[in-house]
């Protein structure tokens, strides 16, 4: 049941738009308020008086109403709705979610909502399978999208073949599962990810390899186990996941703050961020210059609080698991293990970061994970599914 959830549906502009009026109904069955919106295609192939007539819903068009501005900002309607929908999802509309563009109401509302997004792609066979709508497929993805369909049949154009949309049972089902309750519901997890910036002068740092792909996909895994995740990233180079709240810091002080700040109690943390060490104590106010007389500045350096260990060692609020990672290039289990009890956390998981390796800013792992239990070596996996496995142990440790 979808009792009082909020869908705002995106119709985009497609023979299969006739299949979005009943999907309005069959989601009030259900319990649910839906919210359309129309793209100006749309219109075309369904009339906005049919929509908010089943829908019971005022109908927000891709007009640019002022009224609609003074009633409700697209930035509030695209946040006040539990799930956005898009069906159907036209090659067009993929395409534009795919690139960033906002230069429609529907698009615009995309690219601002805070919510997780479903799409019920449907178009030609030929325009399905194309190379460009192939790879934005996979972007979108990689953004976290849901996708449901297409199916495959005899298409309104006479052709067979994939890009039919789903059926509105199987569209409802979709929903359905995107807005259930996962293992980890009511439960609030941090995770960190990314590098720091230790500044060395106003435009000068010292960084690190991580990309912040395997703690982005933690998050991501977590979020759809249905935990409630605070994610504290540095800098990374992939955009942090929808539908996590999400803190931007920079140096291992500001991500030491901003864990600090989390609400208590936090069931789990995960600290997947490649934290600098050291900071330079004496980092400049300005820039750095050359004097010519060949000398190189000399940096001093302190050390920054450890994260993971003072998380660990808590007396008062510390979550009941508390996962770290040990990047190591030597004796890997050997130095993990003993990492672990260094920092009091219960699990470790720990990689080889060796160059050859290209684990470090590459899409793949290799992760040993090391409990009380002892080490357990995991097959080389796309970060994705190490994140996806290790979200489900999680599960089940805050579950036992
Ligand atoms: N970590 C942290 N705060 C720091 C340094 C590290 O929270 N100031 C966390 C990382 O997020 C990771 C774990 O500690 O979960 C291990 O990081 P790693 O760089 O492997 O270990 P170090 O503590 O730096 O130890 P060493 O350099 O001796 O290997």
């Amino acid at each position: 049941m979808l009792t009082n959830k909020r869908i705002l549906l995106i119709i985009g502009g497609g023979i299969a738009a006739f299949k979005s009026l009943d999907l309005i109904r069959r989601l009030r069955d259900q319990g649910a308020t839906v919210t359309p919106v129309l793209t100006k295609a749309a219109e075309e192939f369904v009339t906005p008086l049919s929509a908010s007539a089943l829908a019971a819903e005022k109908v927000y068009r891709d007009l640019f109403d002022l009224t609609d501005e003074a009633e409700m900002g697209h930035i509030e309607l695209s946040r006040a709705a539990d799930l956005v929908v898009v069906a159907p999802a036209t090659a067009d509309l993929m395409a534009k979610m795919a690139h960033g563009h906002a230069n429609d109401l529907a698009s615009t509302l995309l690219m601002a909502t805070d919510k997780r997004v479903l799409i019920a792609p449907a178009m030609n066979v030929r325009m399905w399978e194309h190379p460009a709508t192939q790879r934005n497929l996979a972007t979108l993805q990689s953004d976290g999208v849901l996708v449901v369909g297409p199916d495959e049949g005899n298409m309104a154009c006479g052709e067979f073949g994939p890009g039919r949309m789903s059926e509105v049972p199987d569209i409802v089902a979709a929903v359905d599962a995107a807005l259930s309750d996962g293992p980890l519901k009511g439960k609030h997890v941090l995770v960190t990810s990314g590098p720091t910036h230790e500044p060395i002068d106003p435009v000068r740092y010292i960084a690190n390899r991580s990309s912040g792909a395997q703690g982005t996909a933690i998050a991501a895994a977590l979020r759809d186990l249905g935990a409630s995740v605070r994610f504290v990233t540095g800098p990374a180079s992939v955009p942090p996941p929808a539908g996590v709240e999400v803190v931007r810091v920079e140096t291992a002080a500001e991500m030491a703050a901003a864990v600090d700040a989390a609400p208590h109690p936090t069931d789990a943390a995960v600290f997947a961020a490649a934290v600098a060490d050291w900071r330079v104590e004496n980092a400049s106010g300005s820039k750095m210059k050359k004097d010519g007389s060949g000398n190189a500045p000399a940096l001093e350096f302190a050390e920054n609080v450890d994260i993971l260990a003072s998380v660990s060692k808590r007396t008062e609020g510390r979550p009941s698991l508390v996962v770290g990672f040990a990047a190591e290039t030597d004796d890997v289990v050997a130095n993990a293990t003993a990492k672990r009890t260094r920092k009091g956390c219960d699990w470790i998981v720990a990689n080889d970061v060796s160059p050859e390796t290209g684990i470090m800013g590459g899409a793949e792992n290799r992760i040993v994970l090391i409990s009380q239990d002892g080490a357990e070596e995991w097959p080389r996996l796309g970060k994705d599914e190490v994140a996806r496995r290790l979200a489900s142990r999680i599960g089940e440790a805050l579950t036992a």
